[in-house]
C-alpha cells in the first residue's frame, strides 16, 4: 500500500497537501484537541472567538503572546521539510494549505502556500484593516498598536465564528478539485473545510493519502491512511 501511494506521488502532476495542528506536535507546539492540547483549562472554542476578545482582550492577546513565544522557540520539524522539498519537486504544481496560524511551513521554505487561519506573526489594526509584523517574540509586549493610525490591533487569525478569507477559500478549493493525489496530515479534520477539502478532492478523482496517529472522519474515505507521525508517515510515502 504504501509503494502504491509513493509511486502515485512520485508520478503526480498537481499535489494538494492540506496540514493542521498535528503536523507541528514534532515541533513541541501542542495540539488543540487531545493530551496537552490545553492552555490553562481553556479550550481554544472558549478564547479564539470575537466575543471572547471583546469581553476581555488582555486574556486574549496573552494567550496569543504566549502562543507567539513557543512558536517562536520551535523549529520546524522533519514533516514540514520533506514538505518543502516536495513544493521544490513539484514546482506550480504543488499547493499546501494549512489551517496552522505558526509559520513554521514558511520557515520550512514553502512558499506556494496557502495560510488558511492567518498567521499569530502577524496583527492586523481594528480601525483601519493594516497588517503588520509582530516585534521579535522577546521585545513584544501585547497590545500592538497599528503604525497607520495607533489603534490597537488584534491577532491576525481567524476565529470561531469568523469567515475565512474566500479568495484564499477558493484557491484552497482549486487546488483540491484538480489534484491528482491529495494529502491530509495531522488535523482531526472536524473543523471545516478540513474536512470538505479531502472529500471534494476524493470525489473529483483524486488518490487521498492521510497521516495521523488516530482515525478520523476522513479515515474511510482514504485510499492510503496511515497511522503514524506526520515526519513518519511523510518518509514513508515520500518519492525515492
Ligand atoms: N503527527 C501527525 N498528526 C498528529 C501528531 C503527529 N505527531 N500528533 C497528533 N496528531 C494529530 C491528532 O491525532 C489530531 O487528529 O493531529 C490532529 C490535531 O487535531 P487538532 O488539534 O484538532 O488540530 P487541527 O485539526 O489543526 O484543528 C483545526 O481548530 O482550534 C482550531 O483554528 C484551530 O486550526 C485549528 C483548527
Amino acid at each position: 500500500m504504501e509503494s502504491a501511494a509513493r509511486a502515485k506521488l512520485a508520478a503526480a502532476d498537481r499535489v494538494a497537501v492540506l496540514t493542521g495542528a498535528g503536523v507541528s506536535a514534532e515541533s513541541g507546539i501542542p495540539t488543540f484537541r487531545g493530551a496537552g492540547g490545553l492552555w490553562e483549562g481553556f479550550r481554544p472554542e472558549e478564547l479564539a472567538t470575537p466575543a471572547a476578545y471583546a469581553r476581555d482582550p488582555e486574556k486574549v492577546w496573552r494567550w496569543y503572546a504566549w502562543r507567539y513565544r513557543q512558536v517562536s522557540r520551535a523549529e520546524p520539524n522533519q514533516a514540514h521539510l520533506l514538505l518543502a522539498e516536495l513544493e521544490r519537486m513539484k514546482g506550480d504544481g504543488f499547493t499546501l494549505v494549512t489551517q496552522n496560524v505558526d509559520g513554521l511551513h514558511r520557515r520550512a521554505g514553502n512558499r506556494r502556500l496557502i495560510e488558511l487561519h492567518g498567521s499569530i506573526t502577524r496583527a492586523r489594526c481594528e480601525r483601519c484593516g493594516h497588517r503588520q509584523p509582530l516585534p521579535s517574540a522577546d521585545e513584544f509586549e501585547p497590545p500592538p498598536l497599528c503604525e497607520n493610525c495607533g489603534e490597537r490591533m488584534r491577532p491576525d487569525v481567524v476565529w470561531f465564528g469568523e469567515f475565512l478569507d474566500p479568495d484564499l477559500l477558493a484557491r484552497a478549493e482549486r487546488a483540491f478539485t484538480t489534484a491528482a493525489v491529495a494529502l491530509v496530515i495531522g488535523t482531526s479534520a472536524v473543523v471545516e473545510p478540513a474536512a470538505s477539502l479531502g472529500r471534494i478532492a476524493k470525489a473529483a478523482g483524486a488518490y487521498l493519502i492521510e497521516i495521523n496517529p488516530e482515525a478520523t472522519p476522513l479515515t474511510p474515505l482514504a485510499d492510503l491512511s496511515l497511522r503514524e507521525t506526520a515526519a513518519r508517515g511523510l518518509a514513508a510515502v515520500f518519492p525515492k
